[in-house]
């Protein structure tokens, strides 16, 4: 058991402490039967030392916790339509890069959060038309991925959100659920990323969605993270992380700051040693 939470650790940089033990048991125990492996420590040794690929992505697709719903916690996405969008279209304008946005949903689970993000671009912006959009979503979670890309939800995910109006707008039913229209399809990227891997060639962004995976991570995880996310942020930029974590021990690289009752981050001062 051991060993299997330190193999989880550095497979994925998801810490299980003893209380969470019962994960590797429930999550864990029926691929290592399948597996055929007697116990974890067998299962441990099978992926330490052998190169069964598809193992190690079942292990961290079924380790790793993927909750999420549409338009999460109500209060971000009501920042970025009415506060970080606004200032970060500005500020491109200023750059002379008017109609260009990148945006990074860097823990996407599902989807649920990079289409949100993607209704609100469509809101706020109207006609796309010209407009060079990205919105890059990304996960370690192979199987999460590519059900993401799909962008096919059924009826209880559609009721599970404080924008219905949106959530009306930007789906079309068919037979296999409810569907995102290809207007905000074809904003989002899909990509299977471990953000413990180098951000090399990753941004600039102009936001990065972070959200509800720090809390999954140790202490040297988190803030290590946060340094090389920042990075990846254009100076105008915004850092978005979930309503239960905060970026206070990052140190003075990030400012926070209240916006329609969310904390959201700005790059701020960069540490001697990082210019
Ligand atoms: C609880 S979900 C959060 C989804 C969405 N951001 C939200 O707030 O609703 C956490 C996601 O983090 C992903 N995750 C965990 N460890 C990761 C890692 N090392 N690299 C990338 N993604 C990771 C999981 O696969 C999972 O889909």
């Amino acid at each position: 058991m051991q060993l299997m939470k330190q193999m989880v650790l550095q497979l994925a940089g998801v810490s299980l402490d003893d209380s969470k033990g019962y994960l590797v048991e429930t999550r864990l125990g029926p691929i290592a039967e399948k597996a055929g492996c007697a116990n974890f420590n067998e299962l441990y040794f099978k992926l330490r030392y052998g190169t069964d690929q598809p193992l190690m992505q079942l292990v961290v697709d079924a380790i790793t916790t993927h909750e999420t719903i549409f338009f999460r916690d109500g209060a971000p996405f009501e920042a970025l339509q009415f506060k970080l969008l606004p200032e970060v279209i500005d500020a491109r304008e200023r750059m002379g890069q008017s109609r260009k946005l990148r945006i990074w949903s860097a823990a996407c689970s599902t989807g649920q959060e990079p289409y949100s993000i993607g209704m609100i671009v469509h809101e706020l912006l109207g006609n796309l038309k010209d407009w060079d959009i990205q919105i890059l979503a990304t996960d370690i979670s192979k199987a999460t991925v590519e059900q993401a890309e799909k962008g096919i939800y059924p009826e209880h995910d559609m009721a599970r959100t404080s924008r219905p109006l949106l959530m009306n707008k930007y789906f079309e039913k068919t037979p296999a659920g409810h569907r995102v229209v290809d207007s905000v399809r074809k904003l989002v990227t899909f990509r299977q990323m471990n953000l413990l891997s180098p951000l090399t060639g990753f941004g600039p962004f102009d936001i990065v969605f972070l959200r509800n995976v720090l809390i999954y991570f140790e202490a040297a995880t988190r803030r290590d993270l946060a340094q090389r996310i920042g990075q990846t942020l254009l100076p105008h930029g915004w850092l978005v992380v979930g309503a239960s974590e905060n970026l206070l021990d990052a140190g003075p690289q990030f400012v926070p700051q209240t916006h329609c009752r969310t904390t959201v981050y700005q790059p701020g001062a960069v540490p001697v040693g990082r210019r």
